[in-house]
């Protein structure tokens, strides 16, 4: 992970499940379980997610193999490995360097929300399925002053402390329990919600697309989830893929980091948009959705008081999980590019992040002032990093592979020169140099016009 590991043989993931787990653990996160639903719940449900799975076919999967393709091969952060393809490049990495540190900057603050939520659990708050009262709580929570910026911080000094250690092990050994403990707990939930009296009705939300509520911007916004949710356009999956081996199979980790993270994406949405119908809530209901409706579910479960706290631990290690990419982009960039040792660069930037994290924080309460569009900072970060920054990067990862390196070259380091099957190689070519670099500019540039 420092430069002389870097100069004198990398460190590698220890497993083949090792390095798919570290990659699922940093796609699945606070972007499923916490936003993936609200945000369907906003779009109009069905019909966003409809666009949402569309994406992730073409777009998700593609730009999923680019990144780890491009890690592997030169084994570098993202921005040395764009530059070391093709100098003039080194920018694009850049660009993901900062949608990192930002997306960190709110994510943090939303990690908080739920330390916060597992001592409520463990403190018996949530003895009441009324959403008028769990509405009030999550509020007061979010909107004072204090109290969220504190855990912002314990949630980065989390981060940082398993950052500063350098990735393997840690990393490896945490997801191969947590993951598979986050799935079965999300079918319980899913179990429970979808049979509350009135949930029929939310099923349906979720699942049967309306078209009529669909625009150029909720187009923009599954655009952008898919970014998020993957954690691709950033640079991400390119760093992780750094430490690959040569003789793994890209193809197929690349088809199943997407199916892991597009699953408990639509879990994490039956878990919640049903039991919201069910329980009278708005499913426009924004950010608070998750934290409002899960308590009401856990309230009406026999142990879920229990289950309560156990949820909300797993959705914490699942943040942990992606906060630590998010912070391995910027350090390992600042480590390599401007030979800070690992220690004051975790430091420094973790400050640095917890520090825009604030007004983020702030926003939601005392300074809830308009700052673009009709978003508050908090919102806006959200906007400018899935939006503006992943789109983009995604969209000139496309370019720089189908036309500056060269689908071929790629397809090459896809199959280990030709030694694993690559079967769908042609459409992947096609895809990323044609396809998905109009539709991810067309989506973009109208979007935002729009
Ligand atoms: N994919 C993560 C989530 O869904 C967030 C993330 C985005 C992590 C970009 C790394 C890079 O929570």
């Amino acid at each position: 992970m420092n430069k002389s590991m870097e100069t004198q043989g990398r460190d590698q993931w220890s497993s083949k499940i090792g390095f798919i787990l570290a990659a699922a653990g940093s796609a699945v996160g606070l972007g499923n379980l916490w936003k993936f639903p609200y945000t369907a719940g906003m779009n109009g449900g069905g019909a966003f997610v409809l666009i949402y799975l569309a994406l992730i076919i073409i777009v998700g999967f593609t730009l999923m193999a680019a990144e780890i393709i491009i890690g592997r091969h030169t084994q570098l952060n993202a921005i040395g490995a764009y530059r070391k393809i093709r100098k003039g490049w080194g920018w694009v990495g850049g660009l993901g360097v900062l949608a990192g540190f930002v997306i960190l900057s709110y994510y943090s603050v939303v990690g908080g929300w739920v330390i916060n939520y597992i001592v409520k659990a463990a403190t018996g708050a949530f003895s009441t399925s009324d959403i008028n009262v769990l509405g009030g709580m999550f509020e007061s929570l979010t909107s004072s002053t204090w109290e969220p910026i504190i855990y912002h911080g314990l949630f980065m000094a989390i981060t940082l402390g398993i950052v500063i250690g350098g990735i393997s092990g840690g990393i490896e050994k945490f997801s191969k329990i947590l993951m598979p403990s986050l799935f079965i707990m999300v079918i319980l939930i899913v179990i429970r919600s979808v049979t509350l009296p009135g949930a029929a009705e939310g099923i349906k939300f979720f699942l049967k697309p309306d078209f009529s509520a669909i625009n150029v911007s909720t187009i923009l916004a599954a655009l952008g989830q898919v970014f998020f949710s993957l954690s691709l356009g950033m640079g991400c999956m390119i760093t992780y893929g750094s430490y690959l081996s040569k003789d793994e199979n890209i193809p197929q980790s690349a088809t199943l980091i997407p199916l892991l993270d597009t699953g408990v994406a639509l879990l994490a949405g039956l878990a919640i948009l049903p039991a919201v119908f069910a329980l009278g809530f708005d499913p426009a209901g924004g950010p608070g959705l998750v934290f409002i409706t899960l308590p009401a579910v856990f309230a009406k479960m026999p142990m879920g008081g229990l289950f309560a706290i156990l949820f909300f631990l797993l959705v914490l290690f699942a943040a942990i999980t992606s906060s630590i990419s998010l912070l391995e982009v910027v350090v390992s960039f600042v480590v390599d590019e401007w030979n800070w040792s690992r220690a004051k660069a975790t430091t420094i930037i973790s400050a640095a992040i917890f520090a825009l994290g604030i007004p983020a924080s702030l926003s939601l309460g005392v300074w809830d002032t308009i700052i673009f569009r009709d978003l508050v900072f908090f919102d806006a970060l959200g906007f400018l990093t899935d939006q503006i920054l992943l789109p983009l990067g995604g969209l000139m990862l496309c370019i720089f592979i189908g036309w500056v390196w060269g689908v071929d070259n790629a397809v090459k380091e896809a199959t280990n020169g030709g030694k694993v099957k690559f079967t769908i190689a042609p459409i992947w070519g096609f895809v990323i140099k044609y396809l998905a670099p109009i539709a991810i500019g067309y989506i973009f540039i109208t979007g935002l016009i729009g």
